[in-house]
């Protein structure tokens, strides 16, 4: 697969090709979204939970995020890498939010990066500085408790209205792409329909330009909360604790190492005689 570009996700958009998109961590996992030629990759401040074991994406840093993008740059040449913005990174004004992109990009090696909510002059003023943006709005786990929890967000007509306008400010402030978490699907469809930018969902429904999925949620990876769009297409997790209980059980009857795990060379008795 060729490198993905902006222009790349746009020419999908417009050809109505679904973008696909996932998260990954370090060097093992970027490497093999590369083989399943993924168009995108999200190093995603989920990693505070699924890497770290922290309780929500809060105290992640950004030296920690870098640490990953690092990693995954090395591991997938072609998908498009974007660095997630982590909480208290950007707040506090477009300075801030340029220096700690910049990091990302600099140190991390990322193509982009996201940031969460609708902040359009601090996306214009980072877009004017050079760095593209994807914005990320309805559900935004970085803030989750202003919005009642981890709820399905946009429910009526006055809070989808603001989600669409949000989508559009966003695009207006210069973000080349936007990914939607938790919203009904035909506000999924509406948002999609109304940016020209690429909409990727997460819980957005079918008809948003792309989707986007934790690693560790689709490969059955993570078992600390489930959400409901998630689909499990495997569970490594129950497979992998399978093989450490077997290793285990053969260590414990001397059943590995065997025959065929194990060098010659030197006799016993040859051996005996330098003792
Ligand atoms: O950090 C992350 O994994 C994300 C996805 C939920 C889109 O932001």
């Amino acid at each position: 697969m060729a490198k993905v570009t902006i222009q790349k996700l746009y020419e999908m958009k417009s050809k109505g090709e679904k973008i696909s998109y996932v998260t990954a961590y370090d060097f093992g996992q970027a490497s093999l979204v590369e083989k399943a030629e993924i168009e995108m990759i999200l190093v995603g401040d989920s990693l505070s939970m699924t890497m770290l074991g922290n309780l929500s994406t809060v105290p992640l840093t950004t030296d920690e995020m870098i640490h990953h993008i690092k990693a995954v740059v090395k591991g997938a040449p072609s998908p498009m890498i974007v660095g997630d913005l982590v909480f208290g990174s950007y707040n506090e004004g477009p300075e801030q939010a340029i220096r700690s992109a910049n990091r990302l990009l600099k140190e991390g090696g990322c193509d982009v990066v996201k940031l969460e909510g609708c902040m359009p002059d601090i996306v214009a003023a980072m877009v004017k500085a050079g760095i593209g943006v994807q914005g990320h709005i309805g559900l935004t786990p970085q803030t989750a408790g202003l919005l009642g929890g981890f709820k399905l967000q946009g429910k009526n007509l006055d809070a989808a209205k603001k989600i669409v306008d949000e989508a559009k400010a966003l695009e207006q402030a210069g973000a080349f792409s936007l990914v939607v978490e938790c919203v009904p699907e035909e506000l999924g469809r509406a948002i999609t329909e109304a940016v020209k930018m690429p909409v990727i969902g997460i819980g957005a429904g079918r008809y948003c330009d792309g989707q986007v999925l934790v690693y560790h949620d689709l490969l059955g990876m993570f078992d600390r909360f489930t959400p409901k769009f998630v689909k499990k297409y495997a569970n490594i997790g129950d497979q992998i604790v399978k093989a450490l209980k077997e290793y285990k059980d053969e260590v414990r009857g001397v059943k590995f190492p065997s025959d065929e795990y194990v060098f010659g060379g030197v006799s016993k008795e040859d051996l005996e005689k330098i003792l």
